[in-house]
């Protein structure tokens, strides 16, 4: 099959040139954008008399065909072809003749593929805001019924203080609340036109830009042509955006491995989100999350593989730019599966409340209690306060119990000015109830968390 592009050749390519040099097996997935993109292009060519209505007409009708039979699975995709740009350009010659054969005036592979390759981002974009804010959902419907669910706060994997389980889950609403933030402004920052700037230099076809950004739902038309067919920083701005997610779903992914084992059984995840050992068949492992946790690795690889391809490129395209799309795909892809998939397993996973509690009454959880007490209620300086702590710290270690167990007794031998009313500041719940701070732990400050990303929630369903 002879090229759009053999004029000046006397031979045809080798076989194997066309298997290295198509993108045709990956970008076909840009089919829905490069027909949209094509569409708007010939309507501006008419409203400017490059092209004639009916040639716009039959050039709009022949790429709906094109559209449908891609669809049904009927389109014969030729690898010499080469991308999906000369194979829908080149079955709309096919079908229509001559008109077919005008629509790449004033255009350019170049702008065309930034064009299709930016829709399909843009797109993506708003798909994965939605499922991270079903997935928020999901987090605060657990969140409102876990306010009094105590378990250690923890630091180095440590027992630290006592918390409650929605203020633990709420820290990754605030993770995933920056996610759809920083989705947002990339989505606005490359709301921009690409095309229309050909091969690099713009054209001296008297085009209208913002028309066709109008048609094609851009905010505005780009402002440096050299730029815009060099440019592919809003894959790299995905990309990044969908390391920062997955690197926030790992993290949520080894607490429940974690959680799930039988040194914490704090959660169990539901059957139909576990599996078997296919020997030991008393198993039932945390697949996903540790898969979560693994497809991590891939997004960070599509992240640094894009960054080092076009680190040492001079302006404006070179070829090396078509190995931009394979790793956005995988990782809208990786994203898309996990988000979900993480969604159900925490919808469907059981909360061991009573195991959560009885893990803060080992590792002295209420220390720090015991210090703040020393100081507002003794007059004692904090460092002070934090050794003779610590001194009945070992006291309770040397009687094999929990600091919060021991009697006023007791810790009335370790510094005679305690008083009795140390019991209600070495209880667990009125330590945690105690971080009353902004942002804090405490039930009432855990409440006012809720109302704020309810509000934030509710405004975005608004407008
Ligand atoms: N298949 C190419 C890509 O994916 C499209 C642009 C090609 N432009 C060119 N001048 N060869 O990047």
């Amino acid at each position: 099959m002879s090229k759009l592009w053999s004029g000046r050749f006397a031979k045809g390519g080798a076989q194997l040139l066309d298997e290295f040099n198509a993108s045709l097996p990956f970008d076909k997935k840009l089919y829905e954008e490069d027909i949209k993109g094509s569409i708007a292009h010939a309507s501006m060519l008419a409203k400017q008399n490059i092209l004639t209505q009916e040639e716009a007409e039959q050039i709009a009708q022949g790429l709906m065909q094109i559209k449908q039979e891609i669809e049904e699975g009927i389109f014969e995709f030729h690898i010499s072809q080469e991308d999906i740009h000369m194979a829908v350009e080149t079955r709309l010659i096919a079908l229509i003749g001559e008109a077919g054969k005008r629509l790449h005036t004033a255009r350019s592979r170049n702008d065309q593929v930034a064009l299709d390759f930016r829709l399909y981002v843009q797109k993506q974009t708003l798909v994965i805001v939605h499922v991270l804010e079903e997935l928020i959902d999901v987090l605060m419907h657990i969140s409102k019924e876990h306010t009094h669910t105590l378990l250690p706060g923890m630091t180095h994997l440590q027992h630290a203080q006592p918390i409650n389980f929605a203020f633990h889950l709420l820290a990754y609403v605030s993770m995933f609340k920056r996610d759809i933030e920083r989705l947002e402004s990339s989505y606005h920052r490359n709301n921009i036109l690409p095309l229309g700037c050909a091969a690099l230099a713009g054209t001296p076809h008297k085009i209208d830009r913002e028309y066709v950004a109008k048609l094609l739902g851009f905010d505005g038309v780009s402002v440096n042509c050299l730029d815009t067919v060099s440019d592919r920083d809003f894959a790299l701005e995905i990309l990044f955006n969908i390391s920062t997610i997955m690197m926030h779903v790992s993290r949520f992914a080894e607490e429940l491995i974690l959680w799930s084992s039988y040194e914490f059984k704090f959660i169990t995840l539901s059957d139909e989100y576990s599996t078997g050992s296919s020997i030991m068949p008393q198993k039932k492992n945390p697949d996903v999350p540790e898969l979560l946790r693994g497809k991590t690795g891939r997004v960070n690889g599509n992240l640094i593989s894009l960054l080092t391809v076009l680190k040492g490129l001079p302006l404006a395209y070179n070829k090396d730019m078509q190995e931009d799309k394979e790793g956005v795909f995988d990782s809208v892809e990786t994203v898309f599966i996990s988000l979900n998939i993480l969604k159900e397993a925490i919808r469907t996973m059981s909360i061991n409340k009573e195991r959560m509690r009885q893990a803060c009454e080992v590792g002295h959880l209420s220390a720090t209690d015991l210090a703040d007490y020393l100081v507002q209620k003794c007059n004692i300086p904090f460092r002070e306060a934090h050794f003779i702590t610590g001194r009945a710290v070992a006291h309770a270690e040397s009687l094999g119990i929990d600091l919060s167990k021991l009697s006023v007794e007791e810790l009335q031998k370790v510094d005679a000015r305690i008083g009795d009313d140390v019991v209600d500041s070495l209880s667990l719940i009125n330590s945690m109830n105690a971080r009353v701070s902004q942002g804090g732990t405490a039930t009432t400050a855990t409440c006012k968390q809720i109302e704020l990303f309810e509000t934030w929630i509710n405004e975005r369903k608004k407008g």
